[in-house]
């Protein structure tokens, strides 16, 4: 499998659909125009991707939850824009250019998020693009995506990373805000595909083992990259954790034990893909690619 045509071509036409589930619209104002500014900035789209390689895991057709891939993207690009305000990371580089806050200012980046959280929610309950699903699927799938969005997930990490700043850095404090912050939308991601896609109960919980393991060792190579990566790769800044006394792997254990952690867990990952069939090779390829990436 050529993983970067594969990656370029679903990359391709999960912006194809962005483009159609958030036109722009000159009565949208400032404010889409601002929602439209973070997403469509670049972004390597991988939360999507997995939402539809979760549906082809279990043998559906991805067009059919493309709408929730893009959902996953806009609850990602949200976190991203408030990650960045000053009372957070105080970041002004993301995907290549100025923060949403640098251009549009603070207040309008708090609302182009809210903005897209909220789109995304919208997305997730829309009966046109939900129709010929189970119904009882569509539920449960809006269910996981916005349960690993909130408190018990992804904002409860962000929650713990601002409490862990220049504290004594330890093990399961990371594991456990890692996990949350970036590993649970990851591993909605994978699951919500699936579901939608009818997938059976243990087809299921193999993807969300696979996600989980996945989404810890991205975590682990995004501390590794703000530590080894270039600006030029990354769109955005280096250096930043340590300047900012934050609680990562490399900080905990040292860059290469970390990296060794993040290795173990990708490879467990492909593993399960492999054990699921040909339909989740894709899977396969993704994991390996979450540690080789240099952005
Ligand atoms: C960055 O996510 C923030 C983390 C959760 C580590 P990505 O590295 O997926 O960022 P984009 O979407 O490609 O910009
Ligand atoms: C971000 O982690 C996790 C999110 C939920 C957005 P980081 O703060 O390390 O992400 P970057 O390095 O700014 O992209
Ligand atoms: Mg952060
Ligand atoms: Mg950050
Ligand atoms: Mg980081």
């Amino acid at each position: 499998m050529d993983l970067k045509a594969y990656l370029s071509s679903r990359r391709e036409m999960v912006d194809a659909a962005l483009e159609r589930l958030l036109p722009a619209d000159e009565n949208g104002g400032r404010i889409l125009e601002a929602m439209r500014y973070s997403i469509f900035a670049g972004g390597k789209r991988l939360r999507p991707i997995l939402c539809l390689a979760g549906a082809e895991a279990v043998g559906g057709d991805p067009a059919q939850v493309m709408f929730c891939a893009c959902a996953m993207e806009m609850v990602h690009t949200y976190s991203l824009i408030h990650d960045a305000l000053p009372a957070m990371d105080d970041d002004e580089f993301r995907r290549g250019v100025p923060t949403s806050h640098m251009v549009y200012g603070e207040g309008m980046a708090v609302l182009a998020g809210d903005g897209l959280l909220t789109q995304a929610m919208v997305l997730l309950s829309d009966p046109a693009e939900t129709a010929g699903l189970d119904p009882s699927r569509v539920l449960e799938a809006a269910q996981v995506v916005m349960k690993a969005a909130g408190y018990v997930g992804m904002v409860g990490g962000q929650a713990v990373d601002l409490a862990s700043e220049n504290l004594r850095p330890d093990l399961a404090t990371v594991q456990y805000m890692h996990a949350m912050k970036t590993g649970a939308l990851i591993t909605a991601s994978v699951q919500s595909g699936a579901i939608l896609a009818g997938g059976d109960a243990d087809q299921v919980r193999q993807l969300v083992r696979y996600g989980r393991r996945i989404g810890l060792a991205f975590q682990i190579a995004d501390d590794l990259l703000d530590l080894e990566g270039d600006f030029d790769a990354l769109g955005k800044t280096v250096g930043a954790d340590q300047a900012r006394g934050k609680m990562t792997y490399p900080a905990v254990v040292g860059p290469a034990q970390a990296r060794s952690m993040g290795q173990g867990l990708v490879d467990q990952a492909a593993e399960i893909a492999e054990s699921l069939g040909p339909q989740a090779a894709p899977l396969a390829e993704l994991a390996r690619y979450i540690m080789a990436r240099t952005h």
